[in-house]
């Protein structure tokens, strides 16, 4: 539904009240105690106020003459008119049922020469069946970059693209359709979209390096919706005018090794990794699937100093966001960042497809992930800059 005009939203005035009062919109799911973000969408105690009273008064229209001008909407992108788009070379069929493995489609840029992502967003061309898409850019030629994390010992899974191993020890996962299998590689994450998100606006001076001649590689996960559907998606990205100040990177954190008991109210596990150089922290995004209920994210500092730095008590699959720090986060090498999942796998979890089954990692939305994805840049390191000597290792 609309809420842009009085009589949009004046038959709505009961329930705009209960959603607003109880917090569920608008839609935003950061504990207010811990960290301030620059995309917070929650509204203020006195704003919550005036839609209360407002409601609970008769919902009145009010003086006309103090109605403020209307707020002006982009129509297509929301990131503004890409500097460039690319499609998928041609349509996807998806089939009414069974489910899709996650398929990945390769799109070249034709890029001359290197260029920073100041902004990225995909258009899903069907939004009935595409789920989720995270592109990734391989670079023509392998490059070592420097990194600035170093993995936690429980996370010895081979890290997939999705942070999990393909198939964990016991798990006999019956196999989807597959037309497009992963590519032996697929380059560094640039951005994505998922339920809730779907375009990234980075700061001015900070930028993502795209390689010339790269190609973007789309890992599409789809879902069968009933009825036979055909997908086209794009995405659109704007660049820096010039090389950023700080170079973007995104780093992932998981836990393959989830093991959720049937019936399980409240399973938890945890990933941690440790700064390897000083970085600027930027931007966290949790994603767990249906029977994820809580993530907290704690920074230990080397002088001790424990500090929550974001914590989603209610967490809420369909509302997959990308907590941008209105402050990024200094951490000087050595700072261990530990994140923390709570899962629900009883019947009391609405979401949950199914409280009698054990829950082990897996792309399908049945299945389960502690996966974590960062933004973040390394301090003092120039921006574009190769590895020519010692290694740091761990990804991008
Ligand atoms: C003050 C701001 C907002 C108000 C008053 C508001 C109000 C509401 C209400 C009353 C409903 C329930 C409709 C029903 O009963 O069927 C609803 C649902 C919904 N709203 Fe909002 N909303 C706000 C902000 C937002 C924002 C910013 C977004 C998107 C970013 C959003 C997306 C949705 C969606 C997707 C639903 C349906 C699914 C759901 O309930 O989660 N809303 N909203």
């Amino acid at each position: 539904m609309a809420l842009l005009t009085y009589k949009d939203a004046r038959p709505w005035a009961r329930s705009i009240r209960d959603e607003v009062g109880d917090g569920a919109m608008p839609p935003w799911h950061a504990d207010p105690k811990h960290g301030r973000f620059a995309n917070d969408r929650s509204l203020s105690p006195a704003d919550k106020e005036t839609l209360t009273k407002w409601a609970n008064g008769g919902a009145p229209e009010g003086d006309p003459q103090d109605l403020p001008p209307a707020p002006a909407f982009t129509d297509g992108w929301t990131i503004g008119a890409p500097d460039l788009v690319l499609s998928m070379p041609e349509p996807y069929t998806v089939p009414a049922d069974g489910f899709v493995e996650y398929e990945y489609i390769e799109i070249p840029t034709n890029l001359k020469e290197d260029r920073w992502v100041q902004a990225f967003e995909v258009r899903p061309g069907n939004r009935a069946v595409v789920h989720h898409v995270i592109a990734t850019a391989r670079a023509p030629q392998p490059e070592r970059r420097p990194s600035a994390f170093r993995m936690g010992a429980e996370m010895s899974v081979p890290p997939g693209q999705t942070g999990g191993p393909a198939e964990t020890e016991g798990q006999q996962r019956p196999k989807g359709l597959s037309r497009y299998p992963r590519p032996r590689a697929i380059g560094a994450s640039i951005g994505g979209f998922a339920p809730g998100t779907a375009a990234h606006v980075y700061a001015p001076g900070t930028a993502l390096l795209l390689r010339a001649g790269s190609a973007i590689v789309l890992q599409m996960h789809y879902t069968t919706s009933g009825s036979q559907q055909i997908d086209q998606s794009r995405i659109g990205l704007k660049f820096a005018p010039a090389p950023p100040i700080e170079e973007l990177r995104i780093v992932a954190l998981a836990n393959g090794k989830l093991r959720i008991p049937p019936g399980d109210p409240d399973y938890s596990l945890s990933a941690e990794m440790t700064t390897t150089a000083a970085v600027t922290l930027r931007q966290i995004l949790p994603h767990t699937h249906l029977r994820g209920k809580s993530w907290e994210y704690a920074a230990v500092y080397p002088d001790g100093r424990r500090e929550v730095i974001l914590s989603v008590p209610k967490y809420d699959f369909n509302w997959q966001t990308s907590y941008v720090f209105a402050e990024p986060l200094k951490m000087p090498k050595g700072t261990k960042i530990i994140a923390v999942a709570h899962y629900d796998n009883s019947a009391a979890n609405k979401a949950n497809p199914d409280p009698r089954k054990e829950v082990l990692w897996g792309d399908q939305t049945w299945e389960e992930m502690m996966f974590t994805s960062f933004v973040y840049s390394i301090d003092g390191v120039t921006p574009g800059a190769v590895i020519t000597a010692a290694p740091g290792g761990g990804s991008r």
